[in-house]
């Protein structure tokens, strides 16, 4: 199933594009909003592609394909933004999208552990699994002569490596998840026993939590609507893919590689993201960037009930000066 792009037709006016802009688009994904980008920016305009995951860049090289030499690729982190551009000789840059997160065919189909409710996958989580990770691990493993290994990690390896109070902070910060503590003991309990590898090994252990908590024998017991694992899975996700600190070190490079008069538009999904974004701007406001939206722009009705992943979704955009 393709993913279905949010606010499309909000991004496409923010950013203004006409024959001959050149957009970079940072997460690529299932080629949504680049498609359209292409059509309206055709003949002469360009794209730039990147997206951390392989699968995703080989993918969506069918659906652009029609293009031809009007798309460059990029497969990387797009907190390498400025070295890719450099890289990839893309100049002359009249807007950047970035659509955070991930899209439905890696939730879905890839195998990426995103789900709670894909029980036989591995718990990996990783965009891609070649990413290194940037975030530093407590007690890491150690090469023979005791140097410690840093590098790509996946979730299962975090649930492993990290202590007590890593793992709360990550389950907290990231998550809001009020039974941190006990799930985070009930996980340390659990891995001495054996190494929780599945999407099902970690989400038996926080539905026993919540079990206990509850005093409930239901199978599920979700709480305010909400399936007890959801908080502690989008922690992970976060955690994983260092996903706040890459936002951090990518908006001041999008703005630096932008023309006068360029724009940038960003969609976060939930509070946090946002945060980043709304301060990163204002504290730019009227020095480097114009700020186009006061407010973010949300959804409207329809699309929220035709594509329930645009429910969180805010779009902010700016103007270089
Ligand atoms: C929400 S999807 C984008 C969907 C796309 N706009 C569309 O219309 O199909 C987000 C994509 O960003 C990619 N991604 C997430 N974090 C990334 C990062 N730090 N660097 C590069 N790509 C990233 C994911 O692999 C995913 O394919």
């Amino acid at each position: 199933m393709r993913h279905v792009p949010v606010l499309l037709n909000e991004v496409l006016e923010a950013l203004q594009l006409k024959n001959g802009s050149n957009v970079i688009d940072c997460t690529l994904g299932d080629a949504g909003h680049a498609e359209m980008i292409l059509e309206l920016t055709g003949p002469d305009g360009k794209l730039l592609g990147i997206d951390a995951d392989a699968e995703a860049i080989l993918r969506t090289k069918q659906f652009l394909y029609k293009f031809d030499k009007r798309v460059v690729f990029a497969r990387d982190n797009f907190e390498n933004l400025k070295q890719i551009v450099e890289e990839n000789k893309f100049e002359n840059v009249n807007g950047i999208l970035m659509d955070y997160g991930w899209s439905s065919p890696q939730f879905e189909e890839r195998g990426r552990g995103f789900s709670f409710l894909k029980t036989d996958e591995p718990l990996d989580m990783r965009y891609d699994t070649y990413l290194k990770c940037s975030h530093e691990v407590t007690n890491p493993p150690l090469t023979p002569d005791g140097k410690p290994i840093y590098g790509s990690c996946s979730a299962a390896e975090l649930l492993y490596l990290k202590d007590f109070r890593g793992l709360e902070e990550i389950f907290r910060k990231y998550g809001e998840e009020k039974l941190s503590k006990e799930i985070v003991e009930a996980i340390i309990e659990k891995r001495k026993e054996f190494p929780i590898e599945t999407v099902g090994d970690l989400v038996n252990v926080i539905l026993d939590v919540y079990r206990k908590k509850l005093k409930t024998d239901k199978e599920v017991p979700w709480v305010g609507g909400l399936h007890p694992a959801t908080k502690v899975f989008q922690a992970l996700r976060i955690a994983v893919n260092d996903e706040l600190g890459v936002i951090e070190r990518v908006l001041p490079q999008a703005l630096e590689i932008l023309q006068s008069g360029g724009r940038l538009a960003v969609i976060t999904f939930h509070s946090t993201e946002d945060s980043i974004v709304k301060h990163y701007f204002k504290s730019q406001n009227n020095k480097t960037i114009k700020i186009v939206t006061k407010k973010p722009i949300v959804g409207s009705d329809e699309e929220v009930k035709n594509n329930p992943r645009s429910r969180s979704a805010k779009l902010r955009v700016v103007e270089k000066i």
